[in-house]
């Protein structure tokens, strides 16, 4: 058994084959067309851009953003480093929040005690696919005036009261590493739903020039006019990404029947916590330990028999690069606590019945 095996629908060699034979193999050729397109109807996103990372994605937003040193992002500690490093890259000052003391998502009840004269953005980021207080996010945020960005990178297919998660922030990322519900090995996309930003999203994804305009035959000749970098992913990756899109049903299908299976069979389950009921997209099932000293026993108990488990992230405010002195104590549990169960597609429900019943038995 392993923790994750990427999904083949049987449709990616066809589709990179294609890609191949169009002798049009850099980025936005016709399958990252399609990939956009079907993003943008499927979710509703106002456009999209296809990025070689949801890391770049975020890169893309700080720029976009014109975040500067002296600007404050609030940003969860429990999240990627990604989420924070993009906006540490442009200057900015990370403040980090708490997540909820039920769920590891940011306690928006405490958005407004960080907010000073320099905050710009809230960042936010829906674990394992929950969706944040999108209503009581939003609302600090007009009423201060500030940007909102979606660290949606688990959040595909999921939604906030029946709108799609990546619709809600002026600006949105998406990751399509491997490790996710679609996947292209490695990528990302950018959901741009506030239209100023459209514009100068694509000359930032192009390395600061208005090659696309050049390519829709709108300048008769492209040159440089703004800060930028190499964000766009070669066509290749965008064919694989296609063939996941068109089983996107089965495949999300799919992995809810193993999440239920899971929950159903871990909900009586005393010592473990398992997430608050809610919308979700099936990217994670987890689970919390009553304390840091069961869960290194749980983990190790799991391992002796041959079952891969892991955890998830290192509060970020603690780690040795930040090291910011804040006291996060939800942050912290989920850092101590959480464990992570294999989820995907080929994964047999023999499988899952026999992690279910060593969690169980572990105990009794
Ligand atoms: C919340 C979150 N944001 C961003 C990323 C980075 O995604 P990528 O590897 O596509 O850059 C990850 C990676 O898992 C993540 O979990």
């Amino acid at each position: 058994m392993k923790f994750n095996i990427p999904y083949l629908t049987g449709k990616e060699k066809e589709y990179v084959s294609q890609a191949i034979d169009n002798r049009n193999i850099s980025g936005d050729g016709a399958f990252t067309k399609k990939c956009q397109d079907w993003f943008e109807k499927k979710f509703g996103f106002k456009k999209t851009f296809l990025t070689t990372s949801c890391t770049d994605a975020l890169e893309m937003a700080a720029i976009l953003l014109d975040i500067k040193a002296g600007d404050e992002v609030i940003v969860p500690s429990f999240t990627f480093v990604s989420t924070a490093n993009a906006f540490l890259l442009r200057g900015a000052r990370i403040v980090f929040a708490d997540s909820c003391s039920d769920s590891p998502n940011m306690d928006a009840d405490k958005l407004e005690s960080l907010i000073t004269k320099n905050t710009k953005v809230i960042l936010i980021m829906h674990y394992a696919g929950f969706a944040c207080d999108m209503e009581k996010i939003m609302s600090v945020a007009n009423k201060h005036n500030l940007y909102v960005v979606e660290d949606a990178a688990l959040a595909l297919g999921s939604n906030y009261k029946g709108k799609s998660l990546g619709s809600f922030g002026h600006l949105s990322a998406f990751s399509f590493h491997e490790t996710k519900n679609i996947s292209c090995g490695e990528g990302g996309m950018l959901v741009v739903n506030d239209e100023q930003f459209i514009k100068r999203a694509e000359i930032i994804r192009e390395k600061g020039t208005n090659r696309s305009a050049f390519f829709r035959g709108e300048v008769d000749k492209y040159g440089w006019t703004d800060i930028g970098s190499s964000f766009l992913p070669s066509d290749l990756l965008a064919a694989y990404l296609f063939a996941q899109l068109e089983a996107f049903e089965v495949i999300q299908n799919s992995r809810m029947k193993i999440w239920n299976l899971y929950y159903e069979g871990l909900k009586g389950n005393k010592n473990i916590t398992l997430p608050a009921s809610g919308n979700h997209n099936a990217s994670i099932f987890y689970f919390t330990c009553r304390s840091l000293e069961d869960r290194t026993k749980l983990i190790a108990h799991l391992k002796q028999n041959n079952i891969p488990v892991s955890f998830h992230y290192q509060a970020l405010h603690k780690s040795s690069f930040a090291a910011s002195g804040d006291n996060l104590p939800n942050s912290e549990k989920y850092s101590d606590t959480l464990v992570r169960l294999p989820l995907y597609v080929d994964l047999k429900e023999s499988e899952v019945n026999t992690i279910i019943s060593t969690i169980n038995s572990f105990y009794n």
